[in-house]
């Protein structure tokens, strides 16, 4: 039976036409649980006496994805509730509770182009993590969930939080990096603030998910210590300082269970240790099973109903589920919707502001971006000086690459749905906004397809800027770091013509540069989203002092990760069996950097790198009561002014056996030139803990612990010590 047909069985079984009607209005309404007084707690158990089983199951699963057509009258009468996203749920009109409108929004608000919607599109997520700042995070988010309710939704499947364990993983840009401390604070911040919209707030995809093959086969295996602190870490720290109302499970297995039926990640970890209050959702048909999947504490099915419609239904009546672990599931959806406040706040639809889009779009972008290098200050160019510019790159006339699959924001000008791969280019032209900056030099173009003609136009002119791109999207892995095409080629060949080339990166993860030593200066923009260019052009003349560092360690090559080659599913793929494994003991909670300190393995960046067109000196270091806050001075040695990314890490004693350093905080510092600031940071003692299995807590093994302070996880020129005893 076909997914459609199955569910017009199923819905027909449960008789959901009979709720089939749109959500009406509360107003007037004395119903006790509308009394916003009253905990969400409190009104989520007054709503959950008054419901059917019927109701009650209504509540648990999606009803597919946008809107399909041409379905029975009764099963159309439902689908056409769908507001045109990934999901939706209906609501219990009689009881005032309304339907939940779910769409993607990692970098903005999806399937725009269908809907004949508009939405801005920011610097992806791995952008923003550069940024090391949660203020801008928090921008980040509120912009999204103001977009998502300007049309029509209330709920966000944003917040991606998986670790960067491989950077070849395709969803890379959708994420947050590779430090724990570093993704769950920056997540935790966007969280926060797109929920503080009134829409269902989001962290995804719990968890392990760190490769895109086969992860609807695959098996990660991680120790509970190496799993506790590394990517648990990040969901743990997005969850308690983000207050998601959901968590989406994973489509792959851990040690052995599905994610989305996994009683140690769910019912263990989340709900019982986290005291995680809202409901967890699956991924997108990341559903394997009923009463197991509702034991191990999966409270909703997406899109479908497969496992929590009729045979949910059956279960509970044959006394396999029982009532209060359905009323737990169903209690927790409404929690979400009260405490979100989309009951007591409805949305209201509206025009999404593209203006205040493209101003939040080009800040983070001007935060975001990481200057990898500058030699003899090649950067930042002098719009009065500079005569000659060569732009070279594949659409640099037009536009810059953003990232594909779920995550995708559809274009300015782009027309119907968007295939799931299909490179789309947002007109945010780079050779116009360099125009727009030099205006008395002759500005050139050369798409570089012919290497030739680049390098004739760079041989030239007193500058070249080439835009290199690398396109990512969900469900498929990089094979290697290297740039596609003839870019690498392209790139040595025109830093050959002219010696002041200048690089400009549109990458959703690290890349491999052989070309290094032959640039000038090299600038990494990630995706830059609706205002890229503009961003990227006030960096390169200095109207912006780049301030990005990277989330992520940019390797010398893929030789040098923990895998040579990313596991693959072995043939046939067998859809919902789990038949191979990923082995994330090897480097285990050594996850990016620490990997590589303790391997002795050299980098090309190092975690926490970025240049500024200022320069930073560090003093003083203070390490407060008990490792639970440090105090440093930053100054601006230089003649700009800029913004410092202070870093701070810490080494445990010799007996945690963990022989590398780990972030424990961070601060973003805006400095005049001259001026020096002194900061304190508070340290969660979590930061400097090991998970002690046998005990099931954090814990802070007795013994010196170093303290280290400075620029990037390479160079820490502070240090002091404190002791647990
Ligand atoms: C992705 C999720 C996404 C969902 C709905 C899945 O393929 O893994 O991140 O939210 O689809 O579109």
């Amino acid at each position: 039976m076909t997914k459609v047909a199955h569910r017009v069985a199923v819905l027909g079984l449960l008789g959901v036409t009979a709720l089939a009607v749109s959500a009406q209005s509360n107003k007037g309404k004395n119903w006790p649980w509308m009394d916003a007084k009253l905990s969400p707690e409190r009104r989520a158990d007054l709503v959950l006496e008054q419901m059917t089983l019927d109701e009650k199951i209504s509540l648990l699963h999606g009803n597919g994805m946008a809107r399909q057509k041409n379905l029975p009258p009764e099963i159309q009468a439902v689908q056409d509730q769908s507001n045109g996203g990934a999901g939706f749920v209906l609501g219990v009109p009689r009881l005032g509770i309304p339907l939940i409108q779910m769409s993607d929004a990692a970098y903005g608000v999806r399937q725009s182009a269908e809907n004949g919607r508009y939405s801005t599109a920011l610097p992806s997520n791995v952008g923003s993590a550069a940024s090391w700042d949660p203020e801008e995070a928090c921008a980040y988010g509120k912009l999204i969930g103001d977009e998502l309710r300007m049309q029509g939704y209330n709920t966000t499947l944003g917040g991606g939080t998986n670790l960067t364990r491989d950077p070849r993983n395709g969803r890379t840009f959708e994420y947050m990096g590779e430090d724990p401390v570093l993704a769950g604070t920056m997540v935790g911040a966007r969280i926060r603030c797109e929920g503080g919209e009134h829409v269902i707030s989001d962290i995804k995809h719990y968890a392990f998910n760190d490769q895109e093959s086969g992860r609807q086969e695959v098996d990660a295996q991680i120790g509970e210590r190496a799993g506790r602190e590394s990517d648990l870490l990040a969901f743990e720290i997005g969850v308690k300082t983000g207050h998601p109302d959901a968590v989406m499970c994973s489509y792959n297995g851990v040690n052995g269970d599905y994610a989305c039926e996994n009683t140690w990640l769910l019912h263990d970890v989340l709900k019982a240790e986290w005291k995680f209050p809202g409901f967890v959702m699956s991924d997108w048909e990341g559903t394997h099973s009923t009463v197991k999947a509702s034991h191990a504490g999966l409270d909703q099915e997406q899109p479908l109903d497969l496992f929590y419609g009729a045979e949910l239904k059956k279960a509970v009546e044959d006394g396999e589920v029982p009532q209060a672990e359905l009323n737990d599931h169903v209690r927790r959806v409404l929690w979400a919707e009260f405490a979100s406040g989309i009951i007591d706040d409805p949305v209201v639809r509206g025009v999404v502001d593209p203006v205040h889009g493209f101003e939040v779009s080009q800040k983070v972008e001007e935060g975001s971006a990481v200057l990898l290098r500058n030699e003899h200050a090649t950067l930042p160019i002098d719009a009065q000086k500079v005569r000659s510019i060569a732009v070279i790159g594949f659409n640099a006339d037009m536009g810059m690459i953003s990232g594909g699959g779920s995550a995708q924001v559809d274009a300015p000008g782009q027309v119907g749905g968007t295939p799931w791969r299909k490179h789309i280019w947002f007109p945010t032209s780079p050779l116009k906004a360099i125009r727009a900056q030099a205006k008395d030099a002759t500005v050139s173009f050369s798409s570089g397809e012919r290497i030739e003609d680049a390098v004739a136009r760079a041989k030239t002119a007193d500058v070249a800027i080439v835009f290199a791109w690398q396109f990512e999207a969900e469900g498929n892995d990089l094979e290697n770091l290297s740039l596609p095409g003839n870019q690498d080629k392209l790139i040595e060949a025109v830093a050959k013509a002219n010696p002041h080339t200048v690089v400009v990166l549109e990458t959703g993860t690290a890349a491999t540069m052989p070309w290094l030593d032959s640039t000038a200066a090299v600038l990494e923009a990630w995706y830059g989203g609706s205002k890229g260019a503009d961003a990227v052009a006030r960096l390169l003349f200095g109207e912006v002092n780049p301030s990005g560092k990277l989330p992520m360690t940019f390797p010398q090559s893929t030789d040098e990760l923990p895998r040579t080659a990313i596991a693959q599913p072995p043939p046939p793929v067998k859809n919902g069996v789990l038949s191979f494994k990923v082995d994330y003991n090897i480097e285990g909670a050594a996850v990016g950097y620490k990997w590589y300190e303790s391997q002795k393995k050299p980098v090309l960046f190092p975690f926490g790198f970025g240049l500024s067109y200022t320069t930073f000196k560090y003093s003083v270091l203070k390490v407060g009561h008990d490792g639970e806050s440090v105090t440093l001075t930053v100054t601006n040695t230089g003649a700009r002014a800029g913004a410092e990314v202070a870093e701070v890490y810490a080494s445990l004693p010799s007996s945690a056996g963990e022989p590398w350093k780990r972030l424990i905080a961070y601060r973003k510092v805006e400095l005049a030139p001259g001026e020096s600031r002194t900061v304190t940071m508070d340290v969660d003692p979590i930061y400097e803990s090991i998970w002690d299995v046998a005990a099931k807590r954090w814990t802070r093994p007795g013994g010196e612990y170093k303290v280290m302070a400075g620029p990037s996880s390479a160079e820490t020129p502070l240090e002091a010590t404190f002791t647990v005893r």
